[in-house]
């Protein structure tokens, strides 16, 4: 439809080469075969954000600098970013990139809570204060990367959503509680818990049912008190030293 191009935002990520044995790949010859494939498949001429998606372990970051600059200057990629990158892979990069990296898509949700949790237990002998997390979400915050959270419903990799589960009861118990008082869902309020925190994170959604979103846009407005967030941590089995 003419017009509705200007109206959205398209993101994209490239990095991940699928096949008999996948592999992740950075070299410039994907990086800008995955956009221009992009494009074409979305019938458009440019994407307003690409990431990278998981760290390519045979990364040059010189190689990332020419693709991303022929992206840029042929008008194909306005923005960039990465996707479950640690700070000294975002600093690499950044030896050679010159765009600014504005984005990192990290895992994260009420039931995934990992970037929480090992800097709350700093110098404890408790399991919890091993950290997996290499402080990404401070680095983020002190560089005006936004987190982008992906899988904001699911525990684990992908093994489903803790809304309605009855693993996780004690958490929905108090998740419908709030869906209530704030005349939303548990997939709202789920939202709310992500936005409250002060990081100004933005949450990707990855639901294909259209009854869900009114509750999900409704929790994007919705601030909770500071005791409800905490509330909402230690209900999704979460403790504090
Ligand atoms: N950067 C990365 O490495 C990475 C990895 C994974 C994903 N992502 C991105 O993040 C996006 C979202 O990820 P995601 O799909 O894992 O996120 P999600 O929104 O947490 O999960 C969506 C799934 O949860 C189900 N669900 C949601 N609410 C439910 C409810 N109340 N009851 C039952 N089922 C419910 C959805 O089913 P319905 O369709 O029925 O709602 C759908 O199967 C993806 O599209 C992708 O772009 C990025």
């Amino acid at each position: 439809m003419p017009g509705i191009r200007d109206k959205l935002i398209l993101q994209s990520k490239c990095g991940i080469r699928p096949g008999p044995f996948t592999c992740y790949d950075f070299s410039k010859e994907h990086i800008i075969r995955s956009v221009e494939t992009s494009l074409r498949r979305l019938q458009t001429d440019r994407l307003d954000y690409l990431l990278l998606h998981r760290p390519d372990l045979l990364m040059e970051p010189e190689e990332v600098a020419e693709a991303f600059d022929q992206l840029e200057s042929q008008g194909k990629v306005l923005h960039f970013g990465v996707s479950n990158h640690t700070p000294s892979q975002i600093e690499l990069l950044e030896t050679c990139v010159k765009q600014p990296l504005e984005i990192n898509q990290l895992q994260f949700s009420l039931a995934h809570t990992l970037l929480l949790d090992a800097p709350a237990y700093l110098n404890t002998t408790d399991s919890h204060g091993i950290s997996r997390d290499a402080n990404v979400l401070d680095y983020c915050r002190r560089n005006h990367i936004t987190i982008q959270c992906y899988s904001p419903f699911q525990y684990g990799v992908f093994e489903g959503t803790f809304i309605g589960n009855p693993d996780y009861a004690q958490l929905n118990a108090v998740l419908t509680h709030l869906a209530k008082k704030y005349d939303t869902t548990e997939n709202g309020i789920a939202v709310a818990w992500l936005l409250r925190h002060t990081a100004n994170m933005q949450v990707v959604v990855g639901t294909t049912n259209a009854s869900r979103i009114p509750g999900i846009v409704k929790g994007a407005e919705i601030t909770l008190t500071r005791e409800e967030w905490y509330e909402l941590y230690a209900a999704a089995g979460n403790k504090l030293p």
